[in-house]
Order: structure tokens, then C-alpha cells, then sequence
């Protein structure tokens, strides 16, 4: 029993010392000193030794224990120090790397470009205002003066969710809202989506961009329409634009009119851009319609007003001589990111 303990101290200890994992370690501890380990049959077998005997070897036994428990925990602390040792190496931080960049953003062409605009009312004392894009039959078409079979009206080119409601077919509804809220002087312009049946194509979807305007106070004039409206068109695209009024029609002013400019690509000598014309229609406009006005409980004997409507999305195209609509709205990051 002698040479046994002197056995499993040597192996043991010889083997505790090469071990380099925990689990290793506790098969180890499992196999001398658990329930049925080496060691514990040893020490069990004790009960069979003479009197002389047993008082020596179970002294032994216990020092062979003691030893091989010291060494497991020896052993243990080095393989936790080892471990240690090796995160800190793999979670070293090299301060001198560069840094991964975050990509910034940029923004979209339309956006751009309304800020733009915005930014040019807002220096003519403008405010910016924002209505519903889904709208009521009533704010869209009748408080704008659309008699009850104008076209516009038609389910072929307006979105109904019911008979009353729709999604707004042009941001020209604001003018009521902002009127039945606001008595003059108003000076406002109100951008956002509107919606109509449209095919999509180079030129055309279903969802686009307009900016409104709306100004009324005592005394506001044609004249008042058109240096407001040919300021813009300079500050826009710059000293040298001309602007012209040629007349249109519009249920809800009175008279109305279509503004042009001289191309910006061209200066109005002609190009691709404006087919050769030389000019750029870019907003319709007129003189607020008295209807409009009693509609919104302004005395039209009183007050008079001028709006606009221009459409943001052909601008920013031709600002930046897109030619294709569907770009403005297929996300592709290739195509946004240049701008
Ligand atoms: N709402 C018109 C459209 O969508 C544009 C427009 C024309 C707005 C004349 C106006 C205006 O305010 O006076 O075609």
C-alpha cells in the first residue's frame, strides 16, 4: 500500500504539473480524490490494516492528499493567471489605429433645394407652414372654388380614400386652413407631397413635391405677384433671370397666370434643358378669387391676396440636370450620394 500512495504521488504530481486547462484539472481531482478516486479507495481501504500499520500509512495517505490538493491549487491559480494573461493580450487597444469613420449622410436633392427656397421666403419675411396630406374633398376642391364637375376632381387622377376624403391632389388646400386660422396680414409658404393617379416615368409619379404660397393684407396687388415671384426666380437662379407672366386659368384665383424664367443652363439662349425655348415654366399663380376669400370669412371689399404653386421636384431636376424623375425616389445611395 506503501509503494501504491508513493505511486499515485509521483504520477500525480508529475501530471498536475503539465495540465494547462480547468477541466483537465477537475478530471484529474475526480480521478484521485473523488468519490471513487485512486486515493479515496486508499484511504478507505484503511479498515484493513494491522494497528501498526495503519497509524503510518493513513499519516501518509493524508500527506499524499494534502500535497496533491496543494498542487491542484497551485496549478489552478497559474492557469487563471495564464488566462488572465492571454485576455489582456488579445484586448490590448492599439491607440494608434485610425478610427473606423462613421459615414455621414447627406441630403437629398429635393430637400436641398427647399431649403433653398425656404430660405429665400424666409428673407422676404415669409412663414413656413405645414398642412395634412390626407385631406378632405371640401379643403382640396370645393372651399377652392372647383365647380362640382372640374376635372381635377375625377377618381382617374385623385386618390379617394372615401367620397370626403383623399390624398391631396396639390398643397393649394393650406391656403383655406391657413385663412380660416389666420386673419392678415398672411404671408406664408407651406411645402410638401401631393398625390395624383399618375404613370410613373421620367417625368411623372404618383407622389411629388409642391411649395404654396399665400400672401394677403389690404391693398395686395399683381404687381405685389410679380416682383415677389421675380425676386424668388433671381435669388434661385440667379441676377440675370427674367421672369414672364403668361395668363392660365385656375378655379381658385382670379386672374391667374404661369410664370416663367429664362433658362439657367442656357440664359435663355436655348438648349436640351428648356427644349430650345429659352424659357422654364415654373409655377403657377394669380390673384387670391374673392370666392375663396368669403369662403374663409375674409372680406374680399377689404383684403386681397396673391398664392403661387410651383412644383419642387421638377426645380431640383432641372437645378441639377436630372433627367429622370425616378431617380429622386429610388434610394439608391450611388445616385444620392453626389449631391
Ligand atoms: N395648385 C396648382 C396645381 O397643383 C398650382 C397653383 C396654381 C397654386 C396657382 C396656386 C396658384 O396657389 O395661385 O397645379
Amino acid at each position: 500500500m506503501k509503494d501504491k500512495l508513493l505511486r499515485i504521488r509521483e504520477e500525480s504530481l508529475n501530471t498536475i504539473k503539465s495540465i494547462e486547462t480547468f477541466k483537465q484539472l477537475e478530471e484529474i481531482r475526480v480521478k484521485l480524490l473523488g468519490k471513487k478516486g485512486e486515493l479515496t479507495q486508499i484511504l478507505r481501504e484503511m479498515g484493513k490494516l494491522s494497528e501498526t500499520e495503519r497509524p503510518v500509512i493513513g499519516q501518509m495517505a493524508n500527506e499524499v492528499r494534502d500535497k496533491i490538493n496543494k498542487k491542484i491549487e497551485e496549478t489552478a491559480a497559474f492557469i487563471k493567471n495564464k488566462e488572465l494573461e492571454l485576455r489582456l493580450k488579445s484586448e490590448q487597444i492599439d491607440v494608434t489605429m485610425p478610427g473606423r469613420k462613421k459615414a455621414l449622410g447627406n441630403k437629398h436633392p429635393i430637400t436641398k433645394v427647399l431649403d433653398e427656397i425656404i430660405q429665400i421666403f424666409v428673407g422676404m419675411g415669409f412663414s413656413i407652414v405645414e398642412g395634412p396630406e390626407i385631406e378632405t374633398v371640401y379643403y382640396n376642391f370645393d372651399a377652392l372654388n372647383h365647380d362640382e364637375f372640374h376635372p381635377a376632381r375625377d377618381m382617374q387622377d385623385t386618390f379617394y380614400i372615401t367620397d370626403d376624403i383623399l390624398l391631396r391632389t396639390q398643397t393649394s388646400p393650406n391656403q383655406v386652413r391657413i385663412m380660416e386660422k389666420q386673419k392678415p396680414p398672411i404671408r406664408v409658404i407651406v411645402p410638401g407631397k401631393v398625390f395624383r393617379s399618375d404613370q410613373i416615368d421620367a417625368t411623372h409619379s404618383p407622389m411629388f413635391h409642391q411649395i404654396e404660397g399665400l400672401v394677403v393684407d389690404k391693398g395686395i396687388t399683381m404687381a405685389n405677384l410679380k416682383g415677389t415671384l421675380d425676386v424668388f426666380a433671381k435669388a434661385l437662379y440667379g441676377e440675370k433671370t427674367k421672369t414672364k407672366f403668361r395668363p392660365h386659368n385656375f378655379p381658385f384665383t382670379e386672374p391667374s397666370a404661369e410664370m416663367d424664367c429664362t433658362c439657367s443652363a442656357c440664359n435663355g439662349n436655348g438648349c436640351n434643358i428648356c427644349k430650345n425655348s429659352g424659357w422654364i415654366e415654373i409655377l403657377g399663380a394669380g390673384m387670391v378669387h374673392p370666392n375663396v376669400l368669403a369662403k374663409c370669412n375674409i372680406d374680399p371689399e377689404i383684403y386681397s391676396g396673391f398664392a403661387f404653386g410651383m412644383g419642387l421636384d421638377r426645380i431640383s431636376l432641372l437645378k441639377y440636370d436630372i433627367s429622370d424623375l425616378r431617380l429622386m425616389f429610388e434610394n439608391d445611395k450611388r445616385f444620392l450620394m453626389q449631391f
